[in-house]
């Protein structure tokens, strides 16, 4: 394997591997290198849903959701992200992940490692932009640190409940359907430990935190404010232009992310989506 860094910030390109065959040295390369550059881009791939399915449980326990939208026919670990219409209906999910966010944050459990593969981008748009968690809280101004210690982020999927995140345009007419599933919220510690490397980071995002616990409401939203301009300043963040092939896969409890959208007609860009579950923040 060939292992070349991508930024600054985070991220590392892979080549030299074929993920529909990889042993157990590999897997252990893959995860040392994920552990270090936070987010890897395997070129060149060809994978089914079931080879990508495959290689992501190498991580951890797949996350499933029944009552997802879009997801590949026969199996629902696999989701659909993409902007083609077929017949005038929608294939897959269009505007993913149109704020900053860490991937099923709202869970009790969230999500540890997000796989997605292009199997076709558009000439322009479509890019996804990472921000490096570790880096945003050890540059946290200290008298800014020192206010986060020990408080609690409150996580919360319906988009209706966050002044900060639109309802999708997507959803707009069935957005009852979409957001009231029954998803408690969930209460997770601001400075997180990561379960691997026991480095800390900064574990917010403005689509999924809406409040902290036990602190005043404007007294919290302020200081949220403060907290979402700080974490995504320029030096924390790689934005990566796709290439059909790429297999992307990228480490939640460390980065937040955002799907840059603005992909220009003709232009499609159709993903597959795996996830694992990772533990309780801590
Ligand atoms: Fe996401």
């Amino acid at each position: 394997m060939i292992i070349t860094p991508l930024s600054e910030a985070l991220g590392a390109e892979v080549r030299g591997i074929d993920l529909r065959r990889f042993g157990d040295d590999d897997l252990e390369e893959i995860k040392a290198a994920f552990l270090k550059f936070q987010m890897l881009c395997f070129r060149d791939q060809e994978l089914s849903p079931r080879e990508q399915l495959e290689f992501s449980a190498g991580f951890g326990e797949i996350e499933s959701r029944p009552d997802r939208p879009f997801t590949f026919p026969g199996i629902p670990e696999v989701s659909i992200l993409s902007n083609r219409v077929h017949k005038g209906q929608p294939v897959g999910v269009i505007n993913a992940g149109d704020f900053w966010h860490s991937d099923l944050s709202f869970g009790v459990k969230p999500c540890r490692a997000t796989f997605l593969y292009a199997l076709e981008v558009a000439k322009d748009g479509g890019d996804t932009e990472w921000s490096n968690m570790y880096a945003a809280l050890d540059r946290l101004p200290l008298s800014l640190r020192s206010r986060i210690e020990g408080l609690h982020g409150i996580h919360v999927f319906d988009r209706r409940r966050n002044p900060r995140a639109e309802v999708d345009r997507q959803f707009k007419k069935n957005a009852e359907n979409v957001y009231g599933v029954s998803i408690a919220d969930a209460v997770h510690p601001i400075v997180r430990t990561h379960p691997e490397t026991g480095r800390k980071a900064l574990y917010i995002s403005p689509r999924f935190v809406v409040g902290i616990e036990g602190l005043p409401d404007d007294e919290g939203q302020k200081l949220l404010d403060e907290l979402f301009e700080f974490q995504i300043k320029p030096e924390f963040r790689y934005r990566h232009k796709w290439r059909g092939g790429d297999l992307v896969m990228w480490d939640n409890p460390c980065l937040i992310h955002i799907g840059r959208g603005k992909i220009k007609p003709p232009g499609i860009r159709h993903m597959h989506r795996t996830m694992v579950l990772g533990e309780k923040p801590y």
